[in-house]
């Protein structure tokens, strides 16, 4: 038998995994630090207990004690059976080819309430597993509405799918640069120049300047598919513009600065701010020089009728139009000159670009440019994609702009909030109202893979039951509500006696999982393992509040009891936060 062994490692899951870890290191004669990686927190049961953490034997002794002649399960029960009990483990077993530990049930409770008061919103984020992921300055490119066209849904996924990676980013320890990057160059601004002198209006520019821009866009398209000459004035007003011309140039800014105001205003209606505004409209020189280094390096090819192309694939011939044959440049080129500028500005470790999948091969061909180019940070540029959303329309009709989901959810939680007849007290109820609807359209929008297209249901992301935003806000606001019941709110003096309820329990353990989650969303940048997680904190939360009254109990197991649910709201709400909701206190 081997001997009790005692070592406190840092972090909260690896200083119980660090008493499994010596114990199995020994045994089986790897470093602890390897053996600590095959240990995870098992995931919570509805039904039974569980154990708090398991030993993959598989992973741990592949190619070491490879044994033909034993099965993984009898593997596991024979390590676990070299396995003493200690001062942090009280039980040790072997459960489909995995030994399993459990901690002494009061040291479980002592500490992870411990580490949560003391590490407050850092809570699961200073932990040894994510300690090893590198850190550094991550740039995210996402939202980038189209000034004159729609901000479709595609923009708000794009939008709420971006905040949340930036959110993330930031959370474990990197610097994020948030950058919008607008759609406001290009032929929809000769249309658009066009276009406002035959229908715009300078005040309703002013009093509503997206849906005027909108609109005017919409009418000189379809008058200008009849009119050649039309077309051939938009892009004499694009030529004009590109060459700098005082009067088109005017005119545009114009719409921009507008334009950037409207969007300024929603954004904060979702919390969300950028650190840069950039645009198409910034690259139009520097993409000549893009062109230029193309052309250095002889992979630009000039046809006789003045489009330039890069071969993309040597021998394969996949060519992409840099350049157009009046000479405009094109969308890739200035993503070529965007992504330059960024790397020469801020020397980024990552780079991120949030859109929808139409737009994969777009991103194939801007990251092999770049490494066309030598650009060494080519390798650093990722591409995250997203699906459509079909069905997501306001009681008007089709979503044209961002503004009217963002109302439409409002409205629909204010009418359902005043059928329950529990928001009278509220304050400001559209305030709340507006909180709760955007936690809706975020997690309806976050619960499957992001590649996949999902139809939009008002009813099902705003019911109260299930897995939905407006649940967790409720539970949010109700675990918040118990902060009145406090007497005297000392969160380090509690009788530990007072918590050992399984309820309390397998919310403790589902808490040591925090950062194995947040490892897993780093990997593949998916909101849902993110909000799965939270919908098991958030029902784990709600049986232990219905099996756990603070009224009615003595004050010691009062004060035990409201300890365990403040805990268990800061984790909720600084996770909800992650994903870009804001919890509401009360509704
Ligand atoms: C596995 O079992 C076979 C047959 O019983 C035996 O010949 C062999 O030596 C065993 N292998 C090991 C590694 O023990
Ligand atoms: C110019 O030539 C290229 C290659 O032959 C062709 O793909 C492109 O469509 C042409 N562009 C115009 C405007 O004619
Ligand atoms: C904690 O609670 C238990 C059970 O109610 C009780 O026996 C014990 O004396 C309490 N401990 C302290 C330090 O008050």
């Amino acid at each position: 038998m081997v001997p009790l062994t005692f070592l406190w490692i840092t972090f909260y899951s690896l200083h119980f995994i660090g008493q499994c870890t010596l114990q199995v290191s020994r045994i089986v004669g790897l470093p602890s630090e390897t053996v600590a990686q095959s240990i995870r927190a098992v995931p919570v049961h509805r039904k039974h207990e569980s154990p708090d953490f398991q030993l993959f034997v598989n992973s741990l002794l592949d190619d070491i004690h490879a044994d033909a002649n034993f099965t993984v399960q009898e593997k596991a029960q024979k390590l676990a059976s070299k396995l003493n009990c200690d001062t942090v483990i009280s039980e040790i077993g072997a459960d489909r080819g995995s030994v399993t530990f459990k901690v002494h049930r009061d040291l479980l409770i002592k500490t992870v309430l411990h580490k949560i008061t003391q590490d407050g919103p850092r809570f699961g984020l200073n932990t040894d597993l994510l300690s090893r992921i590198p850190k550094g300055k991550t740039i995210v490119e996402f939202s980038s509405p189209n000034i004159a066209k729609k901000f479709h849904v595609g923009h708000l996924r794009s939008t709420i799918i971006g905040n949340y990676i930036a959110n993330l980013k930031e959370a474990i320890g990197n610097e994020v640069i948030r950058i919008n990057y607008l759609g406001d160059w290009g032929l929809q601004f000769g249309l658009l120049g066009t276009g406002f002198s035959k229908f715009g209006s300078e005040k309703e520019l002013r009093d509503n300047p997206l849906e005027h821009l909108f609109n005017v866009y919409v009418k000189i398209n379809e008058a200008a598919e009849q009119d050649e000459n039309l077309r051939s004035s938009a892009m004499e007003f694009l030529k004009r513009l590109e060459g700098g011309e005082a009067q088109a140039v005017s005119l545009w800014t114009h719409f921009r600065e507008l334009s950037i105001q409207e969007y300024a205003k929603i954004y904060k209606r979702l919390g969300i701010h950028f650190e840069e505004y950039s645009g198409e409209s910034f690259y139009r020189e520097k993409s000549q020089h893009v062109l230029q280094m193309l052309r250095n390096r002889g992979v630009l090819k000039e046809m006789e009728n003045g489009t330039g192309v890069v071969d993309l694939s040597e021998g394969l011939s996949t060519y992409k139009t840099v350049v157009r044959s009046d000479g405009t440049s094109l969308y890739i080129t200035r993503d070529v000159a965007a992504a330059i500028d960024r790397i020469e500005k801020y020397d980024f470790d990552e780079m991120i670009y949030v859109t929808d999948k139409s737009q994969q091969t777009h991103f194939q061909h801007l990251f092999k440019i770049l490494q066309i180019l030598g650009e060494k940070h080519s390798i650093r540029c990722h591409h995250v994609p997203f699906g459509r959303v079909q069905g997501m329309k306001t009681r008007k009709g089709d979503v044209i702009f961002l503004e009217d989901v963002l109302d439409e959810a409002r409205t629909r939680m204010l009418q359902n909030m005043a059928a329950t007849s529990t928001s009278k007290h509220l304050e400001d109820p559209a305030r709340t109202a507006e909180k709760i609807g955007a936690a809706a359209l975020i997690v309806q929008d976050f619960k499957g893979p992001l590649m996949s297209d999902y139809h939009f249901d008002w009813d099902r992301a705003l019911q109260s039951f299930g897995d939905t935003g407006v649940f967790l806000q409720y539970t949010h606001a109700r675990l918040h509500s118990l902060q009145g019941l406090w007497e005297t709110k000392d969160l380090t003096d509690f009788n530990i006696s007072c918590l050992q309820e399984p309820s309390v329990i397998s919310t403790l353990q589902h808490l040591l999982r925090y950062d194995e989650v947040i490892l897993q969303c780093l990997d593949d940048y998916q909101p849902r393992y993110l909000v799965n997680y939270l919908m098991g904190l958030g029902h784990l939360a709600n049986v232990a509040h219905r099996a756990l009254p603070v009224k009615g109990s003595t004050s010691e197991v009062a004060q035990a009891r409201l300890l365990f649910f403040n805990n268990v709201q800061m984790v909720l709400a600084n996770t909800m936060k992650l994903l870009g909701i804001t919890p509401v206190t009360n509704m």
